[in-house]
């Protein structure tokens, strides 16, 4: 069945090539991130033959460890994520570790010390001397977001951030999120970034982009015909967006209880997500072109009542309640969060894109944790046909058309229509036509950071934020700041740990005649519904 349907794909062309030689610095190599995640990401690069032969890791990071430490907590994360999330669980490809784990190195040093980065300039010379890396260096700053700012213009004082036209040597620094925590601080950010940085050597990273299917929201939409010319308020009743995910704050209370679901999930993964679906066609697909179309609709998106915002959003945090099966304990009771906490741990949203294509029509957005399951989709409402025809027939109402497009955790797209059930008498059914990403192609291994990091060491920055995106993305929500300051406690309410939201969310689209998706099931699961 598989090969009948991958048959007809087309021929693929030539292979993505390696990246060229280089070495990638982790500053805050000790930390969660680069064990779960970078690593196993340039291990996997690896695998596809993706990563340089002439490459080196250098971890930096301000604890003692030696590298033999070092490299032996790297290879038990990555042989853990290889039994569990690689492509065939179960398989570590012990001769590609080996090969990643040759070039790992590591370096003590404290982030404010001028010191130790003239030792790294030191210590990078050297290893473009002896290993060839062509002097071309990723810094990862994989660190508090305090530390952004320090370690950027402690690296440019040192000469570090230098590049060479005539060789061609490069320097590029990846940033982590947060960036900011609001407009201000993010624009500050900016300015003390691209004080000593050419835009060019920013990678602003928003590991929602380096989800497959996100990526497949460029191709779905502008490499078919059938879709675009419906793609618009003309025949679309409204577009919903949900980042849904069971899982509470686990360690990170002290980080979430500050930031809350707004600030954690919307201005850069909802909104990377929203604007990837509602952009024009860019010109080309080049990181410009892309990145100018996304922003453009981040600058005509606004709340969707922009005189009062605080009545376009509701929240509310989690209490005790049970998850697929499992007791929960109320989101006041983790580890860091504040006892009375008025943390927000869901959101959502109405907003509008005051531009041609989308003027009047909402989109509605929600995240929270602790929820009923996990599930991220982008869900397109077509408007109900005209009854016309079934006027006389005992088909009292039409079925609206609505494609979904499943960003996680099963991958693909949906389409539901109506079809006659079968007999003698003109009734309609709800059917799916469903596509899963896992019947045509191979699932590449991924911790969704190998495609980011690849492009970044290929100088590709379309899937990377743009200064002008992240400042837009928190101008937008910046009303609904000041709305809560100003009155805490309005449309705030708390839902039991393992419920789809609170009752308030459901009302917000009520108002409009409108209901959420239901989460329970999807039409990825199962033919019924
Ligand atoms: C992070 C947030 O950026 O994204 C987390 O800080 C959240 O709170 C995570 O859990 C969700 O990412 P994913 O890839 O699991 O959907």
């Amino acid at each position: 069945m598989r090969d009948e349907v991958i048959e007809n794909l087309e021929e693929e062309g030539a292979p993505p090539l390696p990246a060229p030689p280089c070495t990638v610095v982790i500053f805050g190599a000790g930390g969660d991130l680069t064990k779960r995640l970078l690593v196993p990401a340039l291990y996997n690069l690896r695998r596809m033959g993706l990563l340089p032969d002439r490459f080196r890791l250098i971890g930096v990071d301000h604890g003692e460890r030696t590298v033999e430490d070092f490299r032996q907590g790297l290879r038990e994360s990555v042989e853990h994520f290889a039994k569990t999330r690689g492509a065939e669980a179960g398989a570590f490809d012990a001769d590609a570790w080996q090969k990643v784990e040759n070039a790992v190195e590591f370096m003590r040093a404290d982030f404010n010390d001028p010191a130790g980065y003239q030792r790294l300039g030191e210590h990078l010379d050297e290893v473009e001397r002896t290993h060839g890396t062509a002097g071309n260096v990723v810094f990862y700053l994989a660190v508090a977001s305090r530390f952004f700012a320090p370690i950027a213009l402690a690296l440019a004082a040192a000469g570090l951030m230098r590049q060479e036209r005539d060789s061609g040597r490069w320097r590029r620094v990846i940033i982590e999120k947060p960036f900011g925590t609001d407009y201000a601080s993010a624009r500050q950010l900016n300015e003390q970034l691209l004080s000593v940085l050419n835009e060019r050597q920013i990678y602003r990273i928003d590991h929602y982009l380096g989800k497959e299917t996100v990526q497949n929201l460029l191709v779905l939409r502008f490499g078919n015909g059938i879709f675009e010319p419906l793609w618009n308020r003309q025949h679309i009743d409204h577009i919903q967006i949900t980042v849904a995910e069971t899982v509470g704050v686990e360690r990170r209370g002290g980080y979430y209880d500050r930031a809350g679901a707004l600030k954690d999930m919307v201005p850069n993964h909802l909104f990377q997500l929203l604007s990837l679906t509602a952009m024009e066609p860019p010109n080309d697909f080049s990181a410009d072109a892309v990145r100018t179309e996304k922003v453009k609709v981040l600058d005509a998106l606004r709340f969707a009542d922009a005189k009062h915002p605080g009545e376009c959003a509701v929240r509310g945090q989690y209490v005790g309640g049970a998850v697929q099966g499992q007791p929960y304990k109320p989101y006041r009771e983790e580890l860091d969060v504040a006892p009375g906490s008025m943390t927000e741990t869901y959101v959502a949203m109405k907003l509008t894109i005051d531009n041609w294509r989308w003027h009047g029509m909402p989109f509605y957005l929600r995240t929270g944790k602790a929820m009923t399951k996990r599930l991220s989709e982008i869900s397109i409402q077509f408007k109900h046909p005209p009854q016309v025809m079934f006027r006389d027939t005992a088909v009292d109402k039409m079925i609206a058309n609505r494609l979904v497009i499943h960003v996680q955790p099963d991958e693909g797209v949906s389409i539901r229509f109506g079809a006659k059930v079968p007999g003698p008498t003109v009734k309609l059914g709800r059917v799916w036509m469903n596509f899963h990403y896992f019947d045509y192609f191979d699932a590449a291994p991924s911790t969704g950071y190998e495609t980011l990091i690849y492009d970044c060491m290929m100088g590709d920055a379309t899937l990377f934020q743009r200064a002008d995106s992240v400042e837009a993305g928190w101008r937008i929500v910046e009303p609904l700041f000041d709305a809560w300051r100003t009155d805490p406690y309005r449309n705030f309410q708390n839902y039991p740990a393992g419920a789809a939201g609170p009752q308030i969310a459901d009302d917000l689209l009520a108002r409009d005649g409108r209901a959420w998706n239901r989460m329970a099931w999807h039409p990825g699961e199962s033919k019924r519904s």
